[in-house]
């Protein structure tokens, strides 16, 4: 599909050409080279071949812009304004285990903030793309965030913290805050797509502590763009910087919010999306 804009063209079309690696990998997994970057944190030759073909992609189209990547980190560019932020493969562990359930998720930060946003779902064949001011789709389908606004109608996803990772008694409170008035609770694996779901109304909301800017800069825009609310769990602006992520429609967040004790007070939460 070619985009109005040639940046979601351009982040698009890296995407596609990293995917099929991706799948062919996931097809023989029995061969494909593993290591630890730490308890439970795998990245695999999959996770690196993709970032290598991204990298390569958008540098070509776009030579001055920088990058932060997972697997590679930082490359700086000439244009300071402009900075790739880049996950090759989110849901490794589920990618791992042959579960079809991961995206590559690219974001264009401009000046300080998610601009745009393409997170691709290879197996199902699902591109999710947004830019500021400029709506979400999916596979060229507008999308709007859940309608919902009561809780015990309600299903949200969240990220359940494993071995390695903090906060293992904070989750079970924000866990049994929500599960004893919501609809439901789920834990898909992939908070790029965590975020893409909330964006398409498959969610009506998600939370997840921690998580690192390249996991969430894209499903940022895609939520706004959907008319969603997002922000750190205490109501302000570090989703990008260790905040942890709160997105939902604007009737649910606040209800969210108060379920899993975030408390608001830290920075002023964003103005209602436009
Ligand atoms: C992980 C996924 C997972 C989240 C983890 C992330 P990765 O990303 O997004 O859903 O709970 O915290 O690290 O490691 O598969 O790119
Ligand atoms: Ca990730
Ligand atoms: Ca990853």
């Amino acid at each position: 599909m070619v985009y109005r804009s040639p940046i979601l063209n351009v982040m698009t079309a890296a995407a596609h050409k990293a995917a099929r690696g991706l799948v062919r990998d996931l097809g023989e997994l029995e061969h494909l080279q593993v290591s630890k970057k730490g308890p439970a944190d795998y990245v695999s030759k999959a996770d690196r071949r993709a970032e290598a073909i991204l990298r390569t992609e958008l540098k070509k189209a776009r030579p001055s812009y920088g990058l932060l990547m997972e697997e590679s980190g930082v490359v700086e560019g000439s244009d300071i304004s402009n900075r790739w932020v880049v996950d090759p493969l989110d849901g490794t562990t589920n990618f791992l285990h042959g579960i079809p359930h991961f995206a590559i998720s690219i974001a264009l930060e401009r000046d300080g903030d998610p601009f745009a946003g393409v997170i691709y779902a290879p197996v199902h064949d699902e591109m999710y793309v947004a830019e500021k001011g400029a709506g979400a789709y999916l596979n060229g389908r507008r999308l709007r965030v859940s309608a919902r606004k009561s809780v015990d109608e309600a299903l949200f996803a969240t990220g359940i913290p494993f071995c390695g990772l903090p906060d293992h008694d904070l989750f079970l409170r924000q866990l049994q805050g929500v599960m004893a008035v919501s609809a439901g609770v789920r834990r898909f694996g992939s908070a790029a797509l965590d975020l893409a779901y909330v964006a398409a109304g498959r969610y009506d909301g998600y939370w997840e502590n921690g998580l690192n800017p390249w996991d969430v800069a894209a499903g940022i825009v895609l939520v706004r763009e959907a008319g969603g609310f997002v922000t750190d769990l205490a109501g302000g602006r570090r989703m990008l910087s260790g905040g942890g992520i709160l997105a939902a429609n604007s009737a649910l967040h606040p209800q969210l919010q108060r379920l899993i004790g975030g408390s608001g007070e830290s920075g002023k939460a964003e103005p209602e999306p436009a």
